[in-house]
């Protein structure tokens, strides 16, 4: 079965094929970030603009790399939440109207979901049951799951995202967007000269909350002399207590659930101390741990496309409406 992936839910055009048996055939992606950095961030109204004008043209892309012409594309899969409204009605309302011209069956893709199984990409794919820590710009999830669609939700941020404090940070820095890779690649040359708290880490259970290790860096930075050196020197040691809380949640979710088996995904997970940090982690418990590789973290087409066809195959497909859902629990899916 040759599914067709599109990916709108944010600033990044992906759009990929798909196959059930032969894997991943072929792969684009065009990111907004050149056009949202004049902003400091991403403008909801200019990102679906921007994915209306590239995203017919990257689907036709597509098709030709892959060596397909339409009428051997057996479903649609299109992120259909959560992300941005406009931005996700553009992927919507294009996989709706080609299916329909196509006669062949679209499917609504949970973002997350297309997350979770992004490492079922690679070559060594992950076996079920799994512990996933879903790290990006607006989530920050560790979830248990069990097989697809059989999602347990562990633990969640209880206020910014884990993406979200590293692009604020950044901003604060005065870095840039996205702030993530940038301030990651500042922290190289940073040194240890502070340390910051590891939030939520002293209580029991698996939520995080970020919010407060962002003002406690914008003190240290206000308090400091702001050179080029403490802007790297808070780089990283933001991102070590970044690191640091993340490995101690995701061992405790591996303690508590007895389940040896780590996934890590999300565009944060692109972050080299993050994944070092977490390897080191499950080396001492004794468990096994899987990404993405790198430009499978952030957003793309593929783990869009990987998703919809598993469900496709297990018979699923959505009727005629135009399904967008900007806020949707990963726990209300099925
Ligand atoms: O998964 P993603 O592409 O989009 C969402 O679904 O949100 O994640 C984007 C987030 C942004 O916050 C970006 O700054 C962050 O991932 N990010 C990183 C790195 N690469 C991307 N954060 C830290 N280090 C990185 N290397
Ligand atoms: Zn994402």
């Amino acid at each position: 079965m040759y599914v067709l992936g599109i990916e709108t839910s944010c600033d990044e055009t992906g759009v990929a094929v798909y196959h059930s048996e032969r894997g991943l055939i072929s792969h684009f992606l065009y990111s907004q970030v050149d056009m949202h950095n004049e902003y400091g961030g991403v403008v909801p109204e200019l990102a679906s603009r921007d994915h209306i004008r590239k995203l017919v043209p990257l689907i036709k892309q597509t098709l030709n790399e892959s060596q397909l012409q339409k009428s051997d594309i057996n479903g649609i899969a299109y992120t259909a939440g959560p992300g941005l409204m406009g931005a996700l009605l553009v992927g919507a309302a294009t996989a709706r109207s080609l299916a329909w011209a196509w006669g062949i069956p679209a499917i609504a893709v949970h973002h997350m979901e297309g997350h979770l199984l992004a490492p079922m990409l690679e070559d060594n794919p992950p076996a079920f049951p799994f512990v996933a820590l879903l790290i990006s710009g607006g989530h920050t999830l560790l979830v248990q799951v069990e097989g697809i669609g059989r999602y347990q939700l562990l633990g969640e941020s209880l206020d910014d995202a884990a993406g979200e404090a590293f692009d604020k940070t950044a901003k604060m820095l005065g870095l840039g967007y996205p702030g993530g890779p940038k301030l990651a690649e500042l922290a190289e040359q940073g040194e240890q000269i502070y340390k910051f708290p590891r939030p939520m880490t002293d209580r029991p259970g698996l939520d995080f909350s970020f919010s407060g290790l962002k003002t406690f860096t914008l003190n240290t930075f206000n308090n400091s002399q702001k050179t080029d050196q403490d802007k790297a020197n808070i780089a990283f040691a933001f991102q070590q207590a970044v690191a640091e809380t993340l490995s101690i949640k995701c061992k405790r979710a591996i303690r508590q659930t007895g389940i040896k088996r780590l996934v890590v995904a999300g565009g944060v997970s692109a972050n080299k101390q993050i994944r070092a940090s977490l390897r080191e982690m499950v080396e001492l418990e004794n468990s096994e741990i899987y990404f993405p590789r790198p430009e499978f973290c952030t957003d793309n087409g593929a783990m869009i496309a990987y998703a919809g066809c598993q469900r496709l195959l297990r018979g699923e497909h959505q009727n005629l409406e135009i399904f967008a859902r900007p806020r949707w629990p990963i726990n209300e899916l099925l």
